[in-house]
């Protein structure tokens, strides 16, 4: 099997920054119980203006940029999104055009909050396989559509962003060394998009429970199926939910506070794009280095989870 890595990453956030203190002008809250609860201090939320593709397309061109691609030289475009500019075409496909790739193949990909780590995953394979050699796997997401602004129980926690990556061979060992993934449709309930309204709906103790359970297991499955110890890891860049669900996964392998991503607290909940953006933030903070051990942990609506461990 080929050695699949990341040779370039990209992101987008918007300018506009919305505090706790903003929200609580809107709705019954305060910064206190949006802190102690989520993490979260501030998200990015984008303009009427730009849509998921716009910030996809940013994210996607810095990626190249620090890939040192032409992208031309990419041959398979996969996004994942929860929240695409309209059912069809893909963003994908919007991206695509914009950054004049001819003819690759270029699809969206669904899993909610878990959508990166599928699509690297799903990217992998095909390198595996040589069918591709480099796919730009970008995760985008404007929450703040789908969002009821008057709902406190969800309107505290999201934000928009967007984050690519560049996937290609690399040198022996390095790269994607495991990966697990899972869904449970019996909890599809608990985390959807209201057919009446379309705007989040969520049971937060529900996907709370989920994810304090299934987030941690997949971390330390996925370092268990390359063949490691929790020791080996040095880096946990999960989802970013909730700090204390990212604490339970940091727990499980026995990491430091200062070995884990906790970018929630200025991004909030950018679902698909939060793990990109807490990858890039980490990196441009010096704490991911040459052969350092990586897990990055997602779970979703569906519900769903994934985890990927690799060398960087
Ligand atoms: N401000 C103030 N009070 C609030 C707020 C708010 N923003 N939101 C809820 N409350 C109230 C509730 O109404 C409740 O009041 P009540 O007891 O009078 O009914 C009280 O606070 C406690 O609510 P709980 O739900 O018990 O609070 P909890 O400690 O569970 O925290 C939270 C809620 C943060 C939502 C938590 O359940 C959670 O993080 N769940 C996971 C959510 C998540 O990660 N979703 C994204 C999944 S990813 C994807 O695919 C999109």
């Amino acid at each position: 099997m080929k050695s699949v890595g990341i040779i370039g990453v990209g992101i987008y956030v918007p300018d506009q920054v919305v505090t706790n203190h903003d929200l609580s002008k809107r709705v019954d809250t305060n910064d206190e119980w949006i802190r102690s609860r989520t993490g979260i201090e501030e998200r990015r939320i984008a303009s009427e203006d730009m849509d998921t593709s716009d910030m996809a397309i940013i994210a996607a061109k810095n990626a190249l940029l620090d890939a040192s691609l032409e992208a031309t030289e990419i041959d398979l475009i996969l996004v994942a999104t929860a929240t695409p500019d309209h059912a069809f075409p893909s963003v994908a496909c919007m991206v695509q055009e914009a950054l004049g790739i001819k003819n690759v193949p270029a699809m969206d990909i669904s899993v909610a909050c878990s959508g990166f780590i599928y699509t690297m995953v799903t990217a992998k394979q095909f390198i595996d396989t040589n069918t591709y050699q480099n796919v730009l796997v970008i995760g985008s997401e404007k929450f703040s559509k789908i969002v009821d602004w008057n709902d406190r129980n969800t309107s505290v926690l999201f934000g928009d962003g967007a984050g690519a990556i560049v996937l290609s061979e690399v040198s022996k060992g390095k790269g994607i060394l495991s990966f697990d993934l899972g869904s449970d449709g019996s909890g599809a309930k608990h985390l959807a998009v209201s057919k009446e309204t379309n705007k989040v709906t969520m049971n937060g103790r529900e996907v709370y429970k989920f994810a304090v359970r299934q987030m941690p297991e997949s971390s330390y499955r996925v370092v268990k199926k390359a063949g490691l110890d929790s020791d080996d890891v040095h880096y946990l860049i999960p989802h970013q939910a909730n700090i204390r669900i990212i604490d339970a996964a940091r727990e499980r392998l026995g990491l430091n506070k200062d070995q884990v991503s906790t970018t929630v607290r200025i991004h909030g909940n950018t679902s698909a794009a939060s793990i990109p953006l807490a990858l890039f933030t980490e990196i441009q903070n010096g704490f991911i280095n040459d052969n350092d051990i990586i897990v990055m942990v997602g779970f979703g609506a569906g519900l769903t989870w994934g985890s990927v461990c690799l060398r960087w």
